[in-house]
């Protein structure tokens, strides 16, 4: 199980002791919203803040790449000290490219997926990824309440993934909270994204144990694939 949290929420004025609070905290990655104002109607920060603040930790950067154009962005991030670069199917014809790129400069492709995106969008790429990144809010903004229509996508996401043998991760972004993060366990998600929840808790430590422990004790029950999903992938 990996747990997540986002640096979205930490507090700005002091995201060196944030990072540094993130490390001790026994979390496994540290996510990294870049929203590029176009993409999403935010912006957040860039690849010069991810490179100071990479040797304050030896958490594994997810960096999740809200933007139009992340091609512009790739190398900057790899350089950086990205351990993986996620970037969205939304991007249509620009996917498989992008995640040819992210791979040749060594590194974990994810791919994410916002609510309102058919989930059989992503099936032609399942097995070119590490991670299948499924935003539980409309992505631009932290602190927004979980979308629980997204909930039969993780499903169908971990059915596919043991019948095809594949081995990536199924992580939710968004509204992740000790409840939201019991459900998507239970549904099949295995890496837990979590700003708010997390970051402003005064002791992280203990609020990233909680969550473990909860999504341990939250396996995913035999379930056959949704039939919504199927039928909404008819017609892409
Ligand atoms: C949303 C971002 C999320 C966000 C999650 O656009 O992709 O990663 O930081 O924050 P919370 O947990 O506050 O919803
Ligand atoms: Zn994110």
């Amino acid at each position: 199980m990996i747990i997540a949290p986002s640096l979205l929420a930490a507090d700005f004025r002091r995201l060196a002791s944030e990072t540094e609070r993130a490390d001790r905290s026994g979390a496994d990655w540290l996510h990294l919203d870049i929203m590029d104002g176009h993409f999403v109607p935010n912006i957040s920060f860039g690849p010069a803040v991810a490179k100071t603040l990479r040797p304050l930790t030896k958490l594994f950067f997810d960096v999740h790449l809200m933007c139009s154009k992340p091609e512009i962005l790739l190398e900057m991030f790899a350089e950086a000290g990205a351990g993986q670069m996620n970037i969205h199917v939304e991007l249509g014809d620009q996917v498989t490219p992008l995640l040819w790129k992210i791979k040749s400069l060594g590194k974990k492709a994810g791919l994410a997926i916002n609510p309102p995106t058919a989930i059989c969008h992503v099936q032609p790429y399942l097995e070119q990824i590490d991670e299948l990144l499924i935003m539980t809010v409309n992505p631009g903004f932290g602190g927004q309440p979980f979308i629980h229509e997204t909930l039969p996508k993780v499903q169908q996401a971990f059915v596919w993934r043991r019948q095809k043998g594949l081995q990536y991760h199924i992580g939710v972004d968004g509204g992740v909270d000790f409840g939201t993060a019991a459900e998507c366990a239970r549904a099949g998600a295995d890496a837990f994204i979590s700003g708010t929840t997390l970051f402003h808790q005064r002791n992280l430590k203990a609020a990233v144990s909680k969550m473990r422990k909860i999504v341990e004790e939250s396996q995913p029950a035999e379930a056959a694939p949704p039939t919504e999903v199927e039928q909404s992938c008819v017609n892409p």
